[in-house]
């Protein structure tokens, strides 16, 4: 299994033919039919077993059954949820990460790779205004970012008010009702409650943060204010000055989750909307959304890393050799983690490769795109645009729509491979949603999609 023999040779032919052909194609179809469990498993049962099968046979099943029954997030019809783009100069070396076995779990054992990710990091802390204090790491996604950060804040905040909290007391976070899932659901594996801030125009500002805190009975159980940059279902971002200083004026933690939106800080267009977020103590940023990088990679970062260091730290007798003094930069100290890939690699070959130009101007055209569609949709009498778009999401409604109808709409596009574009709720109602992401994705196709609406 380990040496190259005529199998290994085999299969090193076959399998970077397909991965030659995949990456060739331009654009990526949307595939993500034959979902039947029934069929899949009929194709892929006996496979797995005590004994050998051909390598071609089991290339065979993955590109006749698993391949097409997974919907292409990196096509440009992938419009739902938050979608991928991953660069070819990305996907290339991702592949080269995987092939090398390249990991980043410590400085004593990645240093080169480390060095090349801690570069990336920092430039997404200067486009964030960060001090150049600041650092992290990567890992897997915005989920595994905003839980290893508001555990920090957590940490922090109980060394901060010491016997009370240990004496069994919960903390809490100021939150929106229009932060992501991730955020809900970190809150409950950290035992920790939100504080559900009343937004107008569902926007986190200073002021509702404020007046949240103002009208709370327990404000020294708050530990930390979340802001996002870029919300999930409609790209608006938080007033993150204004949450900034209200957290500073209590005292509190400030982070921001930019998984999505964080990007937009390439974007001048839109940049001035971020103002403030060079006050956060941690963000986040998932290039693996909008900084067109393979899955899976968020980008982590905090303003003072060692109160990182100092909560996510593994210590063990078999690490002592990782942790020697000076202490050198080890990315597993700064999350809840411990091996890691280096999956920051794909993005600092890409950034290097086609520079950050390149990359504002594919921001920008997403965010173009977003715009165009909105006049479109306003365009439209049978369609009701619900905002304006700030980012590259666009929320709109058709008018007299069942849910049903907008989800027989959805299949009905999917089915015939035009765009992968579920429907959402906004104000507990279903509606339609477009997540520009793709610089490929364009006009002619959203003309097509809302033709379908009539
Ligand atoms: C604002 C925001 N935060 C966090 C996440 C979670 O990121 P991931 O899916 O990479 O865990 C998302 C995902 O869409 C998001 O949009």
């Amino acid at each position: 299994m380990h040496s190259v023999d005529p199998t290994t040779e085999q299969m090193i032919r076959s399998v970077l033919a397909y991965a030659q052909n995949r990456l060739r194609l331009d654009p990526v179809p949307l595939d993500g039919i034959g979902r039947d469990p029934a069929a899949l498993q009929a194709t892929l049962a006996g496979l797995l077993g005590d004994g050998p099968h051909n390598a071609d046979q089991v290339l065979g099943a993955y590109t006749s059954a698993v391949a097409p029954a997974v919907i292409s997030a990196d096509s440009p019809r992938f419009l739902g949820f938050i979608p991928a783009a991953p660069t070819k100069a990305a996907l290339l070396f991702d592949m080269l990460v995987s092939c090398a076995s390249i990991q980043g779990i410590s400085w004593l054992e990645a240093a080169g790779a480390i060095q090349a990710e801690n570069l990336v990091l920092r430039l997404i802390a200067d486009r964030a205004g960060l001090p150049p204090s600041a650092g992290g790491c990567f890992v897997s996604g915005g989920s595994a970012a905003n839980l290893s950060a508001l555990v920090v804040a957590r940490e922090v905040a109980k060394r901060k008010a010491g016997q009370a909290v240990r004496a069994g007391r919960r903390l809490r976070a100021v939150v929106s009702a229009d932060a992501h899932s991730s955020i809900t659901n970190t809150l409950r594996i950290l035992e920790m409650d939100p504080l559900i801030v009343a937004t107008s125009d569902h926007r986190l500002t200073g002021a509702s943060v404020r007046a949240a805190i103002d009208a709370d009975g327990d404000p020294e159980s708050l530990a930390v204010v979340v802001a996002t940059a870029g919300t999930t279902n409609a790209g608006i971002i938080d007033d993150l000055a204004g949450a900034a200083q209200a957290a500073r004026e209590h005292g509190l933690w400030f982070h921001v989750d930019g998984a999505y939106g964080g990007a937009g800080l390439f974007a001048p267009s839109v940049r001035p909307a971020y103002d403030g977020i060079e006050h956060a103590d941690s963000f986040v940023l998932d290039p693996h959304k909008w900084l067109f990088a393979p899955f899976d990679c968020a980008a982590l970062l905090y303003r003072d890393p060692a109160l990182a260091r100092s909560v996510h730290k593994q210590d063990a007798s078999y690490l002592d050799v990782i942790h020697s003094e000076p202490a050198e930069w080890n990315p597993t100290d700064y999350a809840y983690h411990l091996t890691r890939r280096a999956r920051g690699l794909p993005l600092w070959f890409s950034l290097s490769v086609h520079g950050t130009g390149a990359y504002t101007e594919a921001i920008e055209s997403a965010i173009r795109l977003a715009k165009e569609a909105a006049t479109e949709i306003s365009q439209r009498g049978y369609l009701e645009l619900i905002r304006e778009p700030g980012l590259g999401i666009v929320l709109f409604r058709r008018t007299g729509w069942s849910p049903a109808r907008y989800q027989d709409w959805a299949e009905a596009l999917l089915r015939d491979q035009v765009a992968f574009i579920p429907p959402s709720a906004w104000e507990g109602q279903t509606v339609a949603r477009f997540a520009f992401l793709h610089p490929h994705t364009s006009m002619d196709l959203v003309r097509q999609i809302l033709d379908r609406m009539t």
